[in-house]
């Protein structure tokens, strides 16, 4: 019946709604405090206005483009998000095949539910993996091992996570962490805590608070894959990034799920791309629903976009075929947008494309 096909990113959701238990699509779908950022993330893209420019032949369009040296077919990559098999019983490892069939990038996050070799062995797509620090930093390491040895390609560490934000409806609803497969025998990712969110008990005895700026030495002691730090929100962050050395920045809330009454990252994203001047690929995500919020996402300096919960969206509603379709819904938006504006080439995508809140007010 093709009346139960969505059309959009956002009827996933829905469909994600309808077939998750109460306990998990909270946690899939909720923010920190408040949700102030979380509505921010998506609202903010509404009030940037688009600048198409006519009579281009757009007879053809490329969205291909590298990220780190890797080919992708548009300027799309998974985020990594945590536990799939909560969304669906085969997890990650479908995740990974529809990126592959999509030709995208797929981010891997340290909180998977398959194993680095099960997703590894299972996709073709390039993947990077994302790291968290361990209070046992030889856990951390031994993951960035892992990830190395089984060819992926960058690691993605994440640094807006000393602590877990607070996620209202996992204390609600006493959400359960199960035992994470890759630290098996390592060490216990299920906690019996009955006080209220087990993953923020787990996350607050595991992850390291101490991690700071010298720590990006030890990670650069330890693999020689290429580093971008997850979660930057200000130029001064983003210049010590660079100082340290990183190979990329991802301007990201971690989709305000941490700290609540940052900025929508779509409002942080310029400030970043300016004190970047170029030097390094800038990152993003946050909000993305639409093929247009790619493009003002690009026309504000990103390189690439990473996308979040709709990823999980897909799985929950429909498998792997879910996330294929919310993958490739979004990349024909993005080159119906490029057409429509102009733009018959990423490099067509220009700052004059878009206008602002700020641009508003000259
Ligand atoms: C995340 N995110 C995340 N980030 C990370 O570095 N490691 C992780 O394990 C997770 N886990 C996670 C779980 C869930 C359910 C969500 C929604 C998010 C953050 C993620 O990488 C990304 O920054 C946001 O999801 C982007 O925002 P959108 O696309 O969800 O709006």
């Amino acid at each position: 019946n093709m009346g139960d096909e969505p059309v959009n990113l956002n009827e996933y959701q829905e469909l994600a709604r309808q077939a998750l238990p109460k306990m998990y699509y909270d946690y899939f779908s909720g923010g920190s405090e408040d949700q102030h950022t979380l509505r921010e993330n998506v609202e903010a893209f509404k009030r940037i206005t688009l600048r198409p420019r006519i009579l281009v032949d757009v007879s053809k369009i490329d969205m291909s483009t590298t990220i780190l040296g890797y080919k992708t077919s548009a300027p799309i990559m998974l985020a990594p998000t945590a536990m799939h098999k909560l969304a669906h019983p085969e997890g990650e490892v479908l995740t990974a095949r529809a990126a592959g069939a999509c030709n995208v990038i797929m981010g891997l996050s340290f909180m998977s539910t398959c194993t680095i070799e099960e997703v590894a062995s299972s996709c073709n797509a390039v993947r990077f993996f994302q790291l968290y620090v361990y209070k046992k930093r030889e856990i951390s390491a031994l993951m960035v091992k892992r990830a190395e040895m089984n060819g992926f390609k960058a690691i993605l560490l994440t640094v807006d996570t000393p602590k877990l934000g607070r996620r209202e409806a996992d204390i609600k609803n006493k959400m359960i962490a199960p035992q994470l497969k890759n630290f098996e025998g390592l060490v216990s990712t299920k906690v019996e805590d009955d006080e209220g969110s087990n993953l923020e008990a787990f996350a607050s005895r595991s992850f390291d608070p101490s991690l700071s700026w010298k720590d990006i030495a030890w990670l650069k002691s330890i693999t020689t894959l290429p580093i971008m730090v997850k979660g930057v929100l200000t130029r001064e962050d983003a210049i010590k990034a660079m100082e340290v050395g990183v190979e990329g920045i991802i301007v990201s809330n971690h989709g305000a799920r941490q700290l609540d009454y940052v900025p929508a990252t779509i409002n942080a994203l310029e400030e970043v791309v300016v004190a970047v001047k170029g030097r390094v690929p800038v990152l993003f995500d946050g909000g993305i629903r639409r093929g247009t919020d790619v493009f003002k996402a690009l026309a504000l300096g990103a390189q690439a976009v990473m996308i979040g919960r709709p990823v999980v969206y897909g799985l929950a509603a429909k498998g792997e075929y879910g996330v294929r379709r919310v993958i490739e819904m979004l990349k024909d938006e993005l080159e119906l947008a490029m057409a429509l504006a102009g733009c018959p080439t990423l490099k067509h995508i220009t700052r004059n494309h878009v206008r602002t809140e700020l641009d508003n007010r000259h």
